[in-house]
């Protein structure tokens, strides 16, 4: 809620609901005024990361161009738990023309149950896509089905795994082909047609970088937003280059994309998917649950100093 409003605001005013976009920039900067995409900006920083005040708090600064209003129907956990995940999926399926998912494309989103991969499901199923999601977990599964996967892979019945080996060593790199040629015959099998993924949702980095290169088609894209496993990345070169794939990053939305995935779930079209609200006192613990990916599928919300859970305004 909107306590207070600084000179220059103009669409704000103390008491408005609002959720927050986590990107600052600033607006005045030379490369915004030239045309950059502000989420590219060199004054480009994530908010409460790269820059203090971050949402883990009962109040806190924001600009103005952060803010959006909190749909009406969403209770408070529920507005507070996509945005991340939500703006940036959203920008790596419709951010890098002319990759923008398209009807019929098939996309591989890794870590489906995730806090990206559920959103990602959704809005390739907005877009008229064939999401195929990875999981780890049997369990994860009906997660990723009832979001509107059109399948699921289980990433433990492969183990070829992490950084390449040298292609030099045949039978080590013959190895690592086998696997990421069934890998990549599952895709197919779990689409139910021989074609490959034309987008390739990245994230975990160092162990799936390599493999995601491989399966993505011809003229593809693999997009990544992280390295959850590791930053650093091996691929082999020859299927970038000889195949024409597209390895792209990106980084969280700008205030368009960030607008448009809010909209969707305002309209009841994509589920936030919040599956655990914890008081803020567990806020260490739900953090660690993340870090050793024994949190539940979705996304988790933390009460900062609220009344409680269910609420869709302020008392
Ligand atoms: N750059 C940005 O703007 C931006 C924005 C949001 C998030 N991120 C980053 O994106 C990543 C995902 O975020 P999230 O919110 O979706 O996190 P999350 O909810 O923890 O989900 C990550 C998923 O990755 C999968 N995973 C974990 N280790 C893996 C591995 N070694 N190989 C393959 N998959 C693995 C897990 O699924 P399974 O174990 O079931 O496979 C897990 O569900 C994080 O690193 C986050 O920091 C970046």
């Amino acid at each position: 809620m909107v306590w207070a409003v600084g000179e220059g605001v103009t669409q704000y005013g103390v008491g408005d609901e609002v959720i927050v976009g986590g990107v600052r920039w600033d607006e005045s900067a030379p490369d915004i005024r030239l045309g950059t995409d502000p989420t590219a900006s060199r004054s480009q920083r994530a908010w409460g990361y790269e820059l203090n005040h971050g949402s883990f708090a009962q109040f806190t600064v924001v600009d103005e161009y952060q803010c959006h209003p909190k749909p009406p129907r969403l209770t408070w956990e529920e507005a507070g738990c996509f945005l991340g995940g939500g703006s940036t999926s959203y920008r790596m399926l419709t951010g890098w023309h002319p990759h923008h998912v398209r009807p019929g494309d098939p996309v591989l989103i890794w870590g489906g149950s995730g806090g990206l991969g559920s959103m990602a499901i959704q809005i390739v199923n907005h877009f008229g896509g064939i999401p195929v999601a990875v999981v780890s977990d049997d369990a994860k599964r009906d997660h990723c089905l009832r979001l509107g996967a059109h399948g699921v892979v289980n990433r433990r019945e492969f183990t070829h795994w992490g950084g390449l080996p040298d292609p030099d060593d045949t039978a080590a790199y013959g190895a690592w082909l086998d696997g990421a040629r069934s890998f990549g015959r599952r895709f197919w099998e779990v689409l139910g047609e021989r074609r490959s993924p034309r987008i390739v949702l990245e994230h975990p980095g160092r162990d799936t970088l390599a493999t995601s290169v491989y399966v993505c088609d011809n003229a593809g894209m693999v997009v990544t937003c992280a390295g959850t496993s590791g930053y650093l990345g091996h691929i082999d070169l020859r299927f970038l280059w000889m195949f024409q794939k597209r390895l792209q990053g990106s980084h969280a939305a700008n205030v368009r994309e960030t607008r448009a995935i809010i909209d969707l779930v305002a309209a009841g079209r994509v589920d936030p998917c919040l599956s655990e609200t914890v008081p803020f006192e567990e806020i260490g613990s739900a953090h660690q649950q993340v870090y050793e990916n024994r949190h539940a599928a979705g996304n988790t919300a933390v009460l900062v100093n609220a009344p409680g859970p269910g609420l869709t305004g302020m008392p």
